[in-house]
């Protein structure tokens, strides 16, 4: 791209398509096939996807899949994940089947509140703040009754409201401090519309309140916005066995157990690994977000604030070896939504929800939190085995195959090939040659 583009948002698809081809891409003509071989043949559907955001050109496929054989609480789901990276949904799999015959996982969700903000500065005396706070918030929640009137028929609404002096970190700096229960609603508009509509209400009625001064009346609203870290909103899952039942063919059950209690807390104490580790959490996490619809951006940045809510960054989950009980468990904050946004619109979504059986936002908690941790013993359980690289390399076999343009008869006979060859590119692609060469 050489030169700014004018109006963009307001061309036709075609057009866009075209100038972006044109401008953007080396090839224009197979820059445009490419994007229209990705449309949706069904007009409606695509239609559907071309709204969701501005300046859309096309579509990105990631793969949609389900691990399946997961027993939480006493029920058994198959999970829903879209993700590219090629051992996660084997993984989740894997240590699903692992936990069924040993109870599978038990949850329990710790809280399901939810937060936001106005944020606004005010440079007087704090007394008369304080005074005028505790007029103003009747009528602050009556400026958003009709906001809150579906919410609240249904047992929501909003919890609590309280004035913080932050004063001494910025000068004049104070919030009105929101807290919500917003039910099966992700709820960011919700929240949203009362912060906007609070801070109006707050302006408003400074400006009529006697006991103010001028400057004082003349309260200056910074901005109103939920908040993403919701360590209210939280969820544990949980797996335990004796440690007899942890054999495996790679290790004793014993030596596997202190194995990875140790890994787990080398995550806690050591923050380059608890990244890592928790990456691997969010592996599973985003996933199932990600397919049930929900913002997987606003889950991150919660999850890993509060990984650091110690003051250090640390691992999401827990173990311990009790009485020869080998546990372990995730405490997570998780702010999702099973009705609004794009629960309803995507038809994937509704897929996967329906496949889950239809939840409410705290069973998609529950199942999250559950997919987190499985994700989490998958990974830290090869780790402390057989290392990661065997199973993620396997998995990985079919797309350098693809890249290698292998045929679908030899991706099949390298497959089982491969079942007892070490994986790498260069053994992957001697093997290919050599197959090929014999022709
Ligand atoms: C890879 O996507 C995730 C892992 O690195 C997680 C971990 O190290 O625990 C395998």
């Amino acid at each position: 791209m050489k030169t700014p583009v004018e109006g963009f948002s307001k061309l036709s698809k075609a057009e866009k398509i075209d100038w972006i081809a044109q401008n953007c891409t080396e090839d224009p003509k197979t820059s445009k096939q490419l994007l229209e071989r990705y449309w949706n043949t069904d007009h409606q559907v695509q239609k559907l996807h071309d709204e969701f955001i501005e300046n859309t050109l096309s579509n990105y496929y990631l793969p949609f899949a389900v691990a399946p054989n997961f027993l939480i609480d006493g029920e058994l789901y198959a999970i829903p994940m879209t993700i590219e990276e090629s051992s996660v949904v084997a993984a989740a799999s894997k240590a699903a089947k692992f936990w069924l015959d040993k109870g599978g996982f038990k949850t329990e969700i710790l809280g399901t509140e939810k937060v936001g903000q106005v944020h606004f500065i005010y440079k007087g005396d704090p007394k008369k703040l304080t005074v005028f706070f505790a007029t103003l918030k009747p009528e602050l929640l009556q400026s958003v009754s009709a906001i809150t009137q579906n919410m609240e028929k249904r047992g929501g609404g909003i919890n609590h409201i309280e004035l913080r002096d932050l004063s001494d970190k910025i000068e004049g700096y104070h919030q009105l401090h929101c807290t919500f229960e917003t039910l099966d609603a992700m709820g960011a508009n919700f929240i949203n519309s009362c912060l906007e509509q609070f801070a109006q209400t707050l302006k408003e009625k400074a400006k009529l309140h006697a006991a103010f001064s001028e400057e004082e009346k003349n309260i200056e609203v910074v901005m109103s916005i939920l908040s993403n870290y919701v360590p209210h909103c939280l969820v544990k899952a949980e797996v335990s066995c004796p440690i007899a039942q942890l054999e495996t063919k790679d290790m004793p059950a014993e030596e596997f157990a202190q194995k990875f209690l140790r890994a787990v807390n080398i995550a806690k104490v050591e923050p380059y690994r608890a990244v890592t580790h928790n990456k691997g959490i969010m592996n599973g996490i985003d996933a199932v977000v990600l397919a049930t619809g929900n913002d997987f951006r606003a889950v991150e940045a919660g999850v890993h604030a509060y990984a650091a809510k110690e003051g250090h960054y640390s691992s999401l989950t827990y173990a311990k070896i009790e009485d020869g009980i080998f546990t372990f468990w995730i405490e997570v904050p998780l702010a999702l939504g099973t009705v609004g946004g794009l629960t309803s619109l995507h038809p994937l979504v509704k897929l996967a929800l329906d496949i889950l059986q239809k939840p409410s936002a705290k069973e998609l908690m529950r199942i999250v939190a559950v997919a987190g941790l499985a994700q989490n013993f998958a990974a830290v359980r090869s780790l402390v085995t057989t290392g990661i690289q065997k199973g993620h390399m396997k998995m990985h076999l079919l797309n350098m195959l693809n890249q290698m343009g292998a045929s679908e008869n030899e991706k099949q006979q390298l497959v089982e090939h491969f079942k007892n060859h070490t994986v790498t590119n260069a053994s992957v692609k001697e093997a290919l040659e050599k197959i090929q060469s014999q022709k």
